[in-house]
C-alpha cells in the first residue's frame, strides 16, 4: 500500500485553537480587535520587548519599518541575498539599494565582519537574518550598528522560540517575526513587529491602518470620535482577529512546539550523518538556542551523484514534500536582469551564498511528525542517492 503524502510542514494547530477561531467567528468581531491585543501582549511577554504590533505579514512590517525610518532613493540597506525575496523587494520598492552581504558557508548567517566593509555614508539600515531557527551572533552586529550610528532590524521571521545568550529573540532590539502558514507559530498569514522604541512602535501602528491615530476597535471600545483623523497616509496592513486568535494557544505551547521540533531535527541529523553528499547546516558556535524552523541539508552533486533539484523531484515521487529556503535573491530573474542597471555592480563576493543557493534542500519538519516519518525521509534520501 502506498504511504500518504508527507508534507514539508503542517501547522501545529489543535482542536482548542480551531474552537477559538470558531468563537471569534461567532463573536461578531472578526477583524482587528481584542485578539490582536492578546497576541501583542503574549509576544511582548515572550520576547521582553515592550511594544508589539500585529500585522498582515512580516513583509508588510518590512515595508513599514523602511518607511518609518525614512529610507528611500539614494539610501543603502545591507542584508543577505540568501533570504526570502520579500525583504529585497521592499527595499527596492521604497527606492533604496539592497546591498548584499555574504553568509557563513555552514550556518547561512551573516556577521559583523562581513557587514562592516559594506558600510558607506549611504547605509541607513542593517537587516541581518536569523536563519532556519538559529540565532545570529547579535552582540557584534549591534556594536557595529552603534559604532556607525546605523539602526539594526533583525529579520526574525524564522526565530520565534529561539534564544541568544539565554534570552528570547526579540529581547535585544527591533525585530520582525513572521506567522505565515509554515512558521513555528502561525496565524495563516501574519507578522509581528517588536521594539523597545515607543515612537517607532507608534509610527508602525499608525501606518498599518491608513495613517489613522486609532483603529475601528479603539473607536468602538474607547468611545473615540466615529471618524478618526488621518495623521499621515498609511496602508491596510492590519491582522484580522480570526487570524490572531489562532496563534494564542500556540504561543502558550511554544516551549512544547520547539521541543518537538528539536527532537525531530536532532534525530534527522544523526540518521543523515551516514549518507554521503548530504550535509545538514552547521551549528553556530555562539551561545544560542535553536528553534528548528527548518531542517536544511546541502546536496553535493559530486558526492551524492544527484543534484538538489533531482532529489526534490524524486522525493516528491515517493510522496515526500521538500523545499528550497532560499534561492539567492540576486539570482532571481528581476534582480539578475535589473540590479546592475538600477544599482550598479554587485561588489561583494557572494561565494557562500551562491554555493548554498544551489545545494540547499529543506526536508519535512513539523511537531506532529513522528520518528517513523523521519526514518521514512532518511531512507528515501538514502535510496535515491544509492
Ligand atoms: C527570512 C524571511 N524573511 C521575511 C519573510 C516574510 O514573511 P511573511 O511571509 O510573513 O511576509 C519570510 C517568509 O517566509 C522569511 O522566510
Amino acid at each position: 500500500m502506498s504511504q500518504s503524502f508527507l508534507p514539508l510542514c503542517r501547522p501545529a494547530v489543535d482542536e482548542k485553537d480551531i474552537q477559538a477561531v470558531v468563537d471569534v467567528l461567532r463573536s461578531g468581531w472578526i477583524t482587528t480587535g481584542p485578539k490582536n491585543a492578546d497576541l501583542e501582549s503574549k509576544i511582548s511577554e515572550h520576547t521582553g520587548a515592550p511594544y508589539a504590533v500585529a500585522l498582515s505579514s512580516a513583509t508588510a512590517g518590512m515595508h513599514l519599518v523602511l518607511l518609518a525610518l525614512g529610507i528611500g532613493p539614494g539610501d543603502e540597506v545591507i542584508t543577505p541575498s540568501l533570504t526570502w525575496v520579500s525583504t529585497i523587494n521592499m527595499i527596492t520598492l521604497v527606492g533604496a539599494k539592497p546591498v548584499f552581504v555574504d553568509v557563513d558557508v555552514d550556518t547561512l548567517m551573516t556577521d559583523a565582519e562581513k557587514i562592516e566593509p559594506l558600510i558607506t555614508d549611504k547605509t541607513k539600515l542593517i537587516i541581518p537574518v536569523h536563519y532556519a531557527g538559529a540565532s545570529l551572533d547579535l552582540d557584534p552586529i549591534y556594536a557595529l550598528g552603534e559604532r556607525f550610528g546605523i539602526p539594526v532590524v533583525e529579520d526574525a521571521a524564522h526565530a520565534l522560540g529561539a534564544e541568544y545568550q539565554g534570552q528570547p529573540i526579540g529581547a535585544r532590539g527591533t525585530c520582525l517575526f513572521s506567522m505565515h502558514a509554515i512558521k513555528n507559530v502561525t496565524t495563516a498569514e501574519g507578522g509581528v513587529f517588536t521594539t523597545f522604541d515607543a515612537e517607532l512602535a507608534d509610527k508602525i501602528r499608525r501606518l498599518k491602518f491608513h495613517g489613522l491615530g486609532v483603529d475601528a476597535f479603539d473607536r468602538e471600545t474607547q468611545g473615540r470620535a466615529p471618524q478618526a483623523e488621518v495623521i499621515e497616509p498609511g496602508f491596510k496592513y492590519n491582522m484580522p482577529d480570526i487570524c490572531a486568535v489562532l496563534a494564542l494557544g500556540q504561543m502558550d505551547r511554544i516551549a512544547e512546539i520547539t521541543a518537538a521540533r528539536t527532537e525531530l531535527a536532532l534525530s534527522y541529523r544523526e540518521k543523515l550523518s551516514v549518507i554521503k553528499g548530504v550535509t545538514p547546516l552547521g551549528l553556530a558556535n555562539h551561545d544560542h538556542k535553536h528553534c528548528w524552523h527548518l531542517m536544511i541539508v546541502r546536496i553535493d552533486p559530486a558526492q551524492a551523484g544527484i543534484t538538489r533539484d533531482e532529489l526534490i523531484a524524486k522525493l516528491k515521487e515517493k510522496g515526500i514534500g521538500a523545499g528550497i529556503h532560499f534561492k539567492a535573491c540576486h539570482t532571481q530573474k528581476y534582480y539578475r536582469e535589473n540590479y546592475a542597471e538600477r544599482f550598479g555592480a554587485i561588489t561583494p563576493n557572494l561565494e557562500n551564498t551562491e554555493h548554498n543557493s544551489q545545494q540547499i534542500c529543506s526536508l519535512p519538519l513539523f511537531p506532529d511528525m513522528t520518528q517513523e516519518d523521519v526514518t521514512r525521509v532518511v531512507n528515501a534520501v538514502s535510496e535515491i542517492i544509492g
